[in-house]
Order: C-alpha cells, then structure tokens, then sequence
C-alpha cells in the first residue's frame, strides 16, 4: 500500500471512537520498531518527523527509511506527517518530497497570525491534496521551537472560529498535556468539560492530543536503576487517553515513551554487558522494546489494532 493521507483513518477512527498513534521517527531502529507494530497489530500508524528529526537523519534518510519499511509488510496503513512544522517554507519543502500530512504550529503566536499562517500552509497544502493540522491553545513545557511556560486551554469558541476561517483539517488542542517526561506535579488531570465543548462545537471533525506520552513506570525505573536521572517523571494515564479517544481525538501524539524505551533498554545492556560493544548488540534489543510499548499501546491505549 503506498503511503496514504489521514482521512479515511480518521473518518474511521472517529466512528469507531479510537484514536491513531502518531509516533515521532528518528532513525532506522526506531522505524522498524514502530512498523513492526503496527504489522503484528494490524493497526493503521502514523509517522511523524519533528523539525529536529529532519536535522538529525535528513529527510531524504527518513523517506527511503519508511518507503523500505512498507516494502516489509505493504498491508499496513501509514502517513508520514510533519510534527511541529515551525513555518510555511518547512511545511513546503515536506509537502513537495512526499509526506502525506504536516502540522503547521503557529500556537505561539498572536490569534491573527495563527490564523494567517494556517490559512498559507492550507491553500499550498489543499492544492497538493495534503492534510494540515495545526494548533489552537499552548501546552506548557519545550516544544522544539518555542518555549511556553504556562498552558493556554483551547477555546471552544475560538476553536470554531479558528477551523473555519483556515480550512485547516484537523486541530491540536491544548486541555492539559505537555510534552516531555514530566507532565504533572501533583496528581494527573486533563480538562475533558473541555474537550467535550470543543467536540461539540466541531461534530465529526478530528482533534489531536500532543504531549499524550504514559511514560510508564517499568521505563523510568529500569532507567533509574542502571545509572538514569529521571526520577519523578510522570504521563498522562492511559485511561485519559482512552476517554480523550471517545470525545473527538483521533490522532495521539507519543515521542517520550519511545526515548525512554530505548534508553531504558541500551542503559540495561550496557550495566550488564560491559564487554559488549558492537552496536548490533544493544540496538536490536532496543528496537524489540520500541515495538513492544508500540504494539501495546494499540491495542490498550489506541484501541487501534485490528483496524487497518
Ligand atoms: O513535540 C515534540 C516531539 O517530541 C519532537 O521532539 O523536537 O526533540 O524531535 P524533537
Ligand atoms: P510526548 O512528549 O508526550 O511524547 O509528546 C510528543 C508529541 O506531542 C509530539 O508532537
Ligand atoms: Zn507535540
């Protein structure tokens, strides 16, 4: 199957009240891991390549990368999305070597600005017969271009406004995720009245939750235990992202977890194996704990397997 758009597995993912992943790709392990997910799944995957992921391997490595991983299993659905497109030229430069779908983020700007961006990357991006999401409201925490140290909640109202006036396809919207490994202080909590309105203010049309990371337990303490500082680390719990699927998600967003199971398992190799040092070693099991979290993050979290 050659790379596809996100429409119809949002069209399906909004009716059957589950979400797609989308998983961040930076290089071949991480690739395969993912791809090999969605295959023993049979679950439709989103790829998505970060600004800084198109600086790391290049974007013409990521191409061949996933054109190759199709050639390995051709029945599973998959976009490759532009993550945090920072402006117009990047969103072009993607949309013309063939990804399927990008993320205008004008977040951090004045709503005008938002507003005018959004509607350049849609006309550019609608004449190529691609996707564009893009970003109403602010998560707190790094995003790769910008800094934002408070959250900014959607507004519902706005939220219209902002869909008609771009045209844009499908919208991120900020209810209290962040990105990163350490999401909440305190106790987990996500505006879901929130998300409700603005779901209801937008019937069928599909939201995006960034920042959606679980950043699971058994990760941070492997980690910890074999030299890691990254204690106190917490995500969003998976039955949020199962009731933020039922409410007009359909896309997830997950990057953290992908680090952090790779990590985890490299840090573990190497305390056990200090005589080991041939990269084929600590990479394959790496790759094996990427697919693992994946594959089980579609079928309790997603809700995705069987799907494609
Ligand atoms: O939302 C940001 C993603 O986690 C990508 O992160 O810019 O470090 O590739 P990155
Ligand atoms: P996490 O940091 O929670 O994995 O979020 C990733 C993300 O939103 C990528 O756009
Ligand atoms: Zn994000």
């Amino acid at each position: 199957m050659p790379l596809m758009g996100p429409r119809e597995m949002f069209e399906a993912a909004y009716a059957g009240r589950y979400a797609v992943g989308a998983f961040n790709v930076n290089n071949m392990e991480i690739v395969q891991g993912i791809m090999r997910a969605a295959s023993g799944e049979k679950s439709p995957v989103i790829l998505q390549v970060s600004s800084g992921a198109r600086k790391y391997a290049g974007q013409a490595y990521i191409m061949k990368l996933v054109e190759a991983a199709l050639t390995e299993d051709p029945s599973v659905p998959v976009v490759v999305h532009l993550d945090h497109g920072p402006s117009f030229e990047m969103c072009r430069d993607c949309i013309d070597g063939g990804f399927t779908s990008v993320m205008i983020d004008g977040s951090h700007l004045p709503y005008e600005e938002n507003v005018a961006l959004t509607q350049k990357v849609v006309d550019y991006a609608h004449a190529k017969k691609v996707w564009v999401e893009a970003e109403l409201g602010k998560l707190a925490g790094v995003e790769e271009h910008v800094r934002s140290d408070g959250h900014v909640y959607t507004d519902p109202e706005q939220a219209v406004d902002f869909v008609d006036r771009t045209g844009c396809d499908s919208l991120a919207v900020a209810i209290g995720t962040s990105h990163g490994a350490y999401k909440f202080k305190g106790e987990a909590k996500l505006d879901f009245e929130r998300l409700e309105a603005i779901s209801d203010k937008l019937p069928d049309y599909p939201l995006v939750l960034h920042g959606a990371s679980s950043v699971p337990q058994d990760f941070v303490s492997l980690c910890n235990r074999y030299g890691g500082q990254v204690g106190g680390a917490k995500g969003v719990p998976e039955d949020m992202l199962r009731k933020a699927a039922a409410l007009g998600v359909c896309k997830i967003n997950v990057d953290t977890d992908i680090r952090l199971a790779l990590t985890a398992s490299i840090r573990q190799f190497m305390a056990e194996n200090p005589g080991k040092f041939d990269p084929r070693d600590y990479l394959s099991p790496a790759r094996d704990a990427v697919k693992n979290m994946v594959a089980r993050k579609m079928r309790n979290v997603m809700g995705s397997s069987g799907k494609a």
